[in-house]
């Protein structure tokens, strides 16, 4: 007996970042959408807790106990008294370390799995407090769609959008951590006064709309510049797909994967073609949002 759940990346369409918290933290307004790029994480009795994982980036994914998905099942066991002893399997198409939320998702699917799994029947608001102890980007990666995040990301509330927006991302050479770009964000603001963040109405306006033009005009990520001083290539990449026609060319999240806004799927294809030979980037997708967040496919 298995269960298998899939779940999706995200890219943040706003990124606004406030000032660094007493905790090191930073207040955000952080508007995320979930796209059509999927982790499965299946979860199988076992004699004892153990991860493996599969896909193009499977060697960089840690599997200790510091994985998303083991900690997922440890803390869950934890709470009902459980023995944690499953065997996490990551079916990884999500880029690693790449600000598209892939550990997270992983984090939100080994947990929806294992409570499937165990019979555990933990309620939604439980779910979501234990994906908020894993990471800021994981409750976003269990409910999907669009919503907006506020305090570290993790208070979420849904967002209506009115269409399906077609998106093309640029995988990079290399990583970037997250607390590195958070660290360098906080360096480049140094004795500036940052505003509390807030999320922009016209980009809420035109995800309610479905407008992919005035989406376009909207996206706005304050960790760009932060991502751009650690990977100053990136600047390389967002300008072949401004060339290649995107709308709106951003760092996804914390980066160093670029995503590129298109009018419709032709352009899109058209935009990832061009952004494949511009030997910028080492791979390229195209994935339309919003989709839904993670679902258990079957056991
Ligand atoms: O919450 P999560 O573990 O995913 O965050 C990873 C790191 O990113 C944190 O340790 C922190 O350095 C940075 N971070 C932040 N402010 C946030 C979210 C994350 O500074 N709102």
């Amino acid at each position: 007996m298995s269960v298998t759940v899939r779940v999706p990346a995200k890219v943040n369409v706003q990124l606004a970042v406030g000032a660094a918290r007493p905790d090191g933290f930073h207040d955000l307004a952080n508007v995320f959408l979930a796209v059509g790029l999927y982790d499965e994480v299946t979860v199988t009795p076992a004699d004892e807790l153990r991860v493996t994982c599969e896909g193009p980036d499977a060697g960089q994914v840690p599997l200790d106990r510091t994985n998303l998905a083991a900690r997922a099942a440890l803390i869950l066991a934890e709470r009902r008294g459980l023995d944690p002893a499953v065997h996490l399997h990551i079916a990884k198409d999500i880029p690693v370390a790449g600000g598209m939320a892939g550990g997270s998702a992983d984090g939100a699917g080994a947990l929806l799995a294992c409570d499937a799994l165990w019979g555990t029947g933990a309620s939604r608001e439980e779910l979501l407090d234990i994906c908020a102890e894993l990471g800021s980007d994981v409750p976003f990666s269990l409910v999907g769609g669009a919503a907006l995040g506020t305090g570290r990301g993790e208070k979420l509330r849904a967002l209506e959008v009115g269409g399906t927006f077609q998106w093309v991302f640029a995988m990079a050479e290399r990583g970037l951590s997250t607390p590195a770009v958070f660290w360098e964000f906080d360096r480049l603001t140094e004795g500036l006064d940052v505003p509390e963040p807030v999320a922009s109405e016209e980009l809420l306006d035109a995800l309610a709309t479905g407008d992919p033009d005035a989406l376009g005009s909207a996206v706005s990520n304050d960790l760009q510049p932060a991502a751009l001083s650690l990977f100053p290539e990136l600047a390389d990449t967002l300008a072949a797909g401004r060339a290649a026609g995107a709308l709106a060319a951003l760092v996804s999240g914390s980066g160093p994967t670029t995503a590129f806004l298109a009018r419709d799927a032709g352009a899109a294809e058209k935009v990832a073609e061009v952004l494949r030979t511009s030997g910028t980037c080492r791979s390229v997708r195209t994935a339309s949002g919003p989709v839904q967040g993670a679902t258990v496919l079957g056991g």
